[in-house]
């Protein structure tokens, strides 16, 4: 009965109250499916039962920033660090592009080795050599003139967690050069722009409450993003959060049905986080509303090195080479994946 009244709520485009939030939280799997069906027939009216696909190309780990969650983060001695060169790149894009990927994601650390210049300058070439796909970048706080350049040159997306929208909360995942306003302006200014943006955070990170996740709602009402990245926090053990236990299938689950019904045409990945914590977790994101899988297209010797957190899984239906296992997996709970730059769909163009 509480459930169906947080339904209505959400039906009505409102916030649901922290009460009712920490009641989704602590929810089982199988008492929110009511939530993830009203999640579906939202899910189903804009996107059908299409699921876009992304190539993602891990191309740096190098990292300027030292936050404490993060695998790849500058304290992290034993991390092997790479890059991928501009060649290593474009090969990644022509076997992508040959598999059907439509869409390239370039990853990275906050990587002072690629400049502006260098960055534009891959952004064009894989513009140049496929027209047809939509380039993302995830690359971190810049400042507002980079992001003008890699629009100008071509870039259509730009992915920028803003990690939490409560700054004391902020504070205790971040060391203290880095600020929540900061990232959250960084975001405004990438849409200003002309980006489609991603926003997101982790479910089930260090000191987080309902009340923060109430609050990244109301951001993400006014950001009014394209895109959400939300997965569970997995701690990797050469961090400060290594003893710190993981966010739940559940809790990422009913948050993506949350963001789907509030967000009825957003773009939303079932992350490889969520694959990583269950087997069939990408399914199960898909059933909760997620329309988008990002399958990783980073070249199979550095795979084992982008490591965010621990065991993260990276072959298989989360390869891209095993896009045939994607496919298969999908259209056995009914879903097809699509061969298109899977574009946002404003609500005026439907
Ligand atoms: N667990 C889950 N997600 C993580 N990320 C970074 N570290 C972890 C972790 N330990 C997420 C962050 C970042 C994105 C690229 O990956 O939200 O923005």
């Amino acid at each position: 009965c509480k459930l169906h009244k947080i339904l209505e709520t959400l039906s009505q485009g409102s916030i649901p109250s922290e009460n009712d939030i920490g009641f989704l939280l602590n929810c089982k799997e199988d008492e929110l499916q009511p939530l993830f069906l009203l999640a579906r027939e939202v899910q189903h009216s804009v996107y059908g039962r299409d699921v876009y696909i992304r190539g993602l190309i891990e191309f740096t780990n190098y990292c300027k920033n030292d936050c404490y969650y993060c695998g790849i983060r500058r304290g992290n001695r034993h991390a092997e660090r790479y890059r991928l060169t501009k060649e290593d790149i474009l090969d990644c894009c022509e076997e992508g592009y040959r598999l059907g990927f439509r869409t390239f994601v370039l990853q990275g650390g906050e990587d002072p080795f690629w400049t502006d210049a260098l960055l534009t300058g891959l952004i064009s070439a894989i513009k140049n050599r496929f027209p047809d796909c939509a380039v993302t970048l995830s690359v971190g706080e810049k400042s507002r003139e980079s992001y003008r350049a890699y629009y100008a040159a071509g870039a259509d997306r730009f992915l920028l967690r803003h990690e939490t929208a409560n700054g004391a909360h902020y504070r205790q995942l971040h060391p203290p050069e880095l600020s929540g306003e900061q990232r959250k302006q960084c975001l405004f200014t990438l849409k200003e722009i002309g980006f489609q943006v991603g926003c997101g955070m982790m479910i089930g990170s260090p000191g987080q409450t309902a009340a923060h996740i109430r609050e990244d709602l109301l951001f993400m009402k006014e950001l009014e993003p394209h895109m959400i990245g939300i997965g569970p926090f997995i701690p990797h053990q050469e961090t400060p959060f290594a003893h710190q236990p993981p966010g739940t299938l559940s809790q990422t689950l009913a948050l993506l049905s949350v963001l789907r019904i509030l967000f009825p045409h957003i773009l939303l990945p079932a992350t490889t986080a969520l694959a990583t914590i269950c087997d069939g977790g990408r399914e199960r994101g898909i059933l909760a509303g997620a329309n988008v899988v990002m399958p990783n297209l980073s070249p199979l010797s550095v795979r084992k090195k982008y490591l965010l957190y621990d065991h993260k899984a990276g072959t298989g239906a989360e390869a891209a080479e095993g896009l045939r296992e994607l496919k298969k997996r999908m259209s056995a709970i009914g879903y097809q994946i699509v061969v298109s730059r899977g574009d946002y769909k404003a609500a005026s163009a439907l």
